[in-house]
């Protein structure tokens, strides 16, 4: 029997597989060292801390734990989060807090509730890719915000703000920018917004993972009361629990909640059980000085190979914290065009043109340090800069970034 394909929802045509997306399924293979991926260093994840509080929770609470649960998430949890962001200047109450499987579905959840086809939405450039994915299904207008390492440019945004239903901004070590929101920034941008009804979305899932010194308050702590705020357990736990949260004012709130049972109906209960038992003994706390003096070692690593490999013209970030840097190349190079030179050569990165509305950062790249120890560091970045260097002898006319 023949089958006459059935046609496919409208907003399928927002989801696309990209060629580069295709290129870096190679980033996996054991020859490639892959600066691409910015997953978790696994060293990090507490494995015996879970065994044991695994263990616990189902000696202490077999039945909650395996039972279904509230859809906003369990009690206790959400208590925890309102006195964390609350120790951090941003005040809601436990039942603003909605426990999400990882802040990437808070996304999409704000996308279907705030969303509307046509919708300006203000993002950086560059701007996390899944942020632009989860909210490019709800056809949204995108408007692409310039950026330095400050944060957004504040007459750019101003510009941008009257009519816009959200501004999405990343306010410590972003992905994949590697900047941080600063104080004379966020001064500025903190009153525009005050002033418009336009909802700020805060995705801060790199707060912790910092080097130096803990970062400056954000937006929402500078008292943006439309602000949503998106945390996540994945960096300073383990991604694979899935598990993180939206606070969100008193008028969002609900709806986000049923927005979210249609979607899962809620986050595993045994994940949420476990994550508390891990929080409570105090397994998370103990764990980040060594996190962050490991990514700070590898942070440290990267730079220092960029210092020492880099050709006359390459600029990039030099983060306090995170798991990214950001690189510009000279104009008139091609950093996804150079790919596949890279791949060929052992050494996966990604072109920062995905991350970019417009579609123009072509000339950038994103690195990330997180899963790559120091040795192979040295090694990769002295691969890409011999490639970097090469090709800039190739293109002449390529000016300085
Ligand atoms: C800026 C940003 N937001 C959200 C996420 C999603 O994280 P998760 O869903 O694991 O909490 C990531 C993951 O890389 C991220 O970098």
């Amino acid at each position: 029997m023949t089958w006459h394909a059935a046609p496919l929802a409208g907003r399928t045509e927002f989801l696309r597989s990209s060629a580069i997306r295709d290129l870096l399924g190679l980033a996996g293979r054991s020859d490639i060292v892959s600066l691409a991926g910015g997953l978790p260093a696994t060293e990090t994840f507490p494995v015996e801390a879970v065994r044991e509080a695994c263990a616990r929770v189902l000696a202490t609470r077999p039945h909650d734990a395996l039972q279904y649960g509230p859809s906003e998430g369990i009690a206790p949890l959400r208590e925890w989060v309102a006195a964390h962001l609350g120790a951090r200047g941003m005040h809601f109450d436990p039942d603003q807090v909605l426990i999400t499987s990882g802040s990437q579905q808070g996304l999409d959840l704000i996308g279907k509730v705030l969303i509307d086809a046509g919708s300006a939405v203000l993002v950086e450039r560059p701007s996390y890719l899944g942020a632009l994915q989860a909210f490019g299904l709800y056809a949204p207008r995108f408007v692409g915000i310039d950026a330095d390492a400050e944060g957004p440019l504040p007459l750019a945004f101003a510009a941008a703000l009257p009519g816009a239903r959200l501004a999405y901004l990343q306010p410590h070590f972003s992905n994949p920018g590697g900047c941080s929101l600063s104080d004379t920034r966020a001064a500025h941008l903190a009153p525009l917004l005050a002033a418009a009804p336009t909802w700020l979305v805060e995705d801060d899932p790199y707060a912790e993972i910092w080097f130096e010194t803990p970062p400056q308050p954000g937006l929402i702590a500078r008292g943006v009361a439309q602000g949503v705020h998106l945390g996540s357990f994945s960096k300073v736990l383990a991604p694979g629990l899935r598990l993180g949260w939206i606070a969100a004012p008193r008028e969002l709130a609900p709806k986000l909640a049923q927005a979210r049972q249609a979607a899962d109906l809620q986050s595993s209960s045994f994940a949420q059980w476990l994550v508390l038992e891990l929080l409570r003994g105090g397994a998370v706390e103990r764990g980040l000085p060594a996190l962050r003096q490991l990514y700070r070692g590898r942070r440290d690593a990267l730079l220092a190979a960029l210092q020492a490999h880099m050709p006359a013209g390459v600029r990039w970030s030099r983060p306090g914290g995170g798991l990214f840097v950001w690189v510009t190349l000279p104009h008139g190079l091609d950093a996804a065009a150079l790919l596949p030179q890279a791949l060929g050569r052992g050494v996966a990165y990604v072109p920062g043109v995905s991350f970019d509305v417009r579609g123009e950062a072509r000339n950038t790249l994103r690195l990330s340090y997180s899963s790559v120890d120091e040795a192979r560091i040295d090694a990769a970045i002295a691969t890409l800069g011999a490639l970097f260097e090469h090709a800039l002898r190739a293109a002449p006319e390529a000016r300085a970034a």
